[in-house]
C-alpha cells in the first residue's frame, strides 16, 4: 500500500496554517493546478470579459471581475446578487473548468470541509494599487459551505478580521498558489485585500488573479 502523504509534485507537503477554528491557509496547494487554471482564463474572458462592477453606493470597484460556473456574483446600483446570466454578455457564464472544481473540492476537504461542490467561481483581477475593502461574503443562500479562495500571480496581503467590522484584522501574506479556506464558525469573518504593490510575477507580470469558489444557490 502506498501512503499518499505527499502529492505527485515536487512541492513538499505543508500542514494547513490555522486562521481560526474553521479557517486556514494551504500554502502552495494550487501550484500543481496553476498551469491548468491559467490556461483556462482566456476562454472564460472570451465569453465573459473582466469588468469593473459598480457597488449599490455608486462606487466603481478597482478590482476587475468575471465569473465561471452556473452562478456568477454581480453588483450594480440595485444591489449584490448571484445571477445565472452575465448582465454584460446577456448569456450564461462560461462553464467552470473541471480542474477548478477539483481544486476547490480538494482544498476544502484538506481544510476539513468534505463534499464541497461550488456552483460559483468569482474571478478577481488585481493590478498594482487595486484593493478590496473589508467585507463579508453573505450573498450566498446557504452559509453551510465554506469559501475557497485561490491566489495566482503577484503576491498580496489578505486581511482576515472577525465577525464584526471593527474586530482586529490579521494580515496574511498570500503568494502564487496559496489557498485560503474559511467556513463553519469562520464563514462570515470580514476579509479584504490591501492595495497591491507592484511585484511582477514571472508568469503573470503585474497582475494578481484570485479565484473565489462558493456554493451560492
Ligand atoms: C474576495 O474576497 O472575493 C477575494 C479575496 C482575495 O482576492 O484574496
Ligand atoms: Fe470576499
Amino acid at each position: 500500500m502506498t501512503l499518499e502523504l505527499f502529492p505527485a509534485t515536487d512541492e513538499p507537503f505543508r500542514a494547513p496554517e490555522p486562521l481560526g477554528p474553521g479557517a486556514c491557509v494551504l500554502r502552495g496547494f494550487a501550484l500543481p493546478f496553476a498551469s491548468e487554471l491559467l490556461a483556462a482564463l482566456p476562454r472564460i474572458e472570451g465569453v465573459s470579459p473582466f469588468r469593473h462592477l459598480v457597488t449599490p453606493g455608486g462606487y466603481t470597484m478597482s478590482v476587475a471581475m468575471t465569473n465561471c460556473g452556473p452562478l456568477g456574483w454581480v453588483s450594480d446600483r440595485s444591489g449584490y446578487r448571484y445571477d445565472a446570466i452575465d448582465p454584460l454578455s446577456q448569456k450564461p457564464w462560461p462553464a467552470m473548468p473541471a480542474a477548478f472544481a477539483r481544486l476547490a473540492r480538494e482544498a476544502a476537504e484538506t481544510a476539513g470541509f468534505a463534499g464541497f461542490r461550488p456552483d460559483a467561481c468569482l474571478v478577481n483581477r488585481y493590478e498594482p494599487g487595486t484593493r478590496l475593502s473589508l467585507h463579508q461574503d453573505r450573498d450566498e443562500r446557504d452559509h453551510g459551505a465554506p469559501i475557497v479562495s485561490v491566489s495566482l500571480g503577484m503576491p498580496a496581503v489578505f486581511q482576515f478580521g472577525g465577525l464584526a467590522r471593527g474586530d482586529a484584522v490579521e494580515r496574511v501574506p498570500l503568494a502564487h498558489g496559496d489557498v485560503v479556506v474559511w467556513g463553519g464558525p469562520d464563514r462570515l469573518r470580514f476579509h479584504g485585500v490591501l492595495p497591491l504593490k507592484d511585484k511582477p510575477h514571472p508568469l503573470l507580470g503585474s497582475v494578481r488573479i484570485n479565484l473565489t469558489f462558493r456554493k451560492a444557490g
